[in-house]
């Protein structure tokens, strides 16, 4: 088994917009950009899992990609201590997932709660096998690299579940092959809710007016949030079943101000529903504004966006074709011998 001296992370984002929302940002990116520090990491732009859905015009998720890899930058993921990369560029994750595949029970994929939703909005022929069998491809990517972390929001915790049990069936039938990974889930901000519908997430397949996402112009931003539903009573306070919209507007706040919510609820005593709305609106501009303006400098340049990506499927190929010859020979593939 890979033994890496600091412990491994690996997470993924889909690159399905033109812009992340503030829900992967508060989610999931800005731990990745904590674990940076003391661990090995490894991040990558899930553009396979990308065509599971509706599959995007070529020219569109080329865009996407990149615009994806200069926001995941401009977020402070940074290239020299982040393996950054693209999942089609790492052959590895289709090889092993293929394997996996032939581990999942198909009553096991299909109870997965994102297919049923998902199937739920498509019919029939419409909903591919790709996106049946998506939570297995994104198990590979995570055993692929034997990460002991993977930085995810809430909705995530069931593939994570899957993954740790295809590691363990593996593990099971050839021998220990496979680090069992842990989700890393922050109990406070692992969802953001939708500023219009505080009982679901924060979500891209759900109307504009309540997500906030990073590439927002800050006025559209400032609308959005003073725009958002509140709760009934006028006190500001933490409490995500009592108060779901308040609670969320302090999560938000919390995390692109680096307060801690009980400080804000300090700073907020006595005032109203208003005051929230006026500091989220202003810190959530004050954070987006110079991101999208760095994502705009990384954009004139897409040779050196491709070039990060280059460099960091470089780093990951070498542990993923190690993990997959292991596999191979595990499950009894003869080896290619040398001609
Ligand atoms: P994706 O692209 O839908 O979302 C990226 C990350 O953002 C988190 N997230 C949220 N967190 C809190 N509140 C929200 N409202 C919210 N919305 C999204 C997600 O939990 C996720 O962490 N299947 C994955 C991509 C993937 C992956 C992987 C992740 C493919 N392979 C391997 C980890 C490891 C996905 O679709 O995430």
């Amino acid at each position: 088994m890979a033994a890496p001296d600091l412990p491994r992370v690996l997470s993924g984002i889909q690159p399905t917009s033109s812009s992340f929302h503030l829900g992967n940002y508060i989610g999931a990116l800005k731990q990745w950009v904590a674990m940076q520090e003391g661990h090995e990491v490894f991040y990558f732009l899930a553009d396979l899992h990308a065509l599971t859905m509706e599959p995007p015009d070529p020219k569109v998720l080329t865009e996407r990609s990149r615009g994806a890899v200069a926001q995941l930058l401009a977020a402070g993921v940074d290239p020299e201590r982040s393996a950054v990369f693209l999942q089609s560029h790492v052959p590895g994750h289709t090889q092993l997932s293929w394997i996996f595949e032939c581990l999942t029970g198909y009553g096991e994929a299909s109870r997965m709660t994102q297919f049923k939703e998902k199937m739920a909005r498509g019919s029939g022929d419409r909903v591919s096998v790709g996106l049946l069998t998506y939570p297995v491809l994104q198990a590979a990517d995570i055993l692929i690299y034997q990460a002991h972390y993977v930085p995810v929001g809430e909705d995530q915790r069931q593939h994570v579940e899957l993954t740790r049990d295809l590691a363990q069936r593996f593990n099971g039938r050839y021998g220990d092959t496979f680090v069992v990974p842990d989700a890393f889930i922050t109990p406070e901000s692992k969802k953001i809710l939708d500023l219009q519908d505080p009982t679901a997430k924060m979500s891209k397949s759900l109307p504009d007016a309540g997500t906030l996402n990073l590439l927002d112009d800050p006025a559209a931003l400032a609308r959005k949030v003073k725009r958002a539903v509140t709760d009934a009573g006028s006190e500001i306070r933490f409490d995500p079943a009592g108060k779901p919209g308040v609670s969320n507007l302090l999560v938000i706040l919390s995390a692109v101000t680096d307060t801690p919510i009980p400080a804000l609820e300090a700073d907020f005593d006595g005032q109203g529903y208003g005051a929230l709305k006026n500091a989220v609106a202003d810190a959530v501009v004050a954070f987006a504004e110079p991101l999208s303006k760095r994502v705009h400098e990384l954009l004139a340049d897409p040779a050196e966006i491709d070039r990060v990506l280059a460099r960091g499927a470089e780093r990951a190929r070498p542990i993923a074709e190690a993990t997959v010859r292991d596999v191979y020979d595990r499950v009894g593939f003869v080896p290619p011998a040398d001609v």
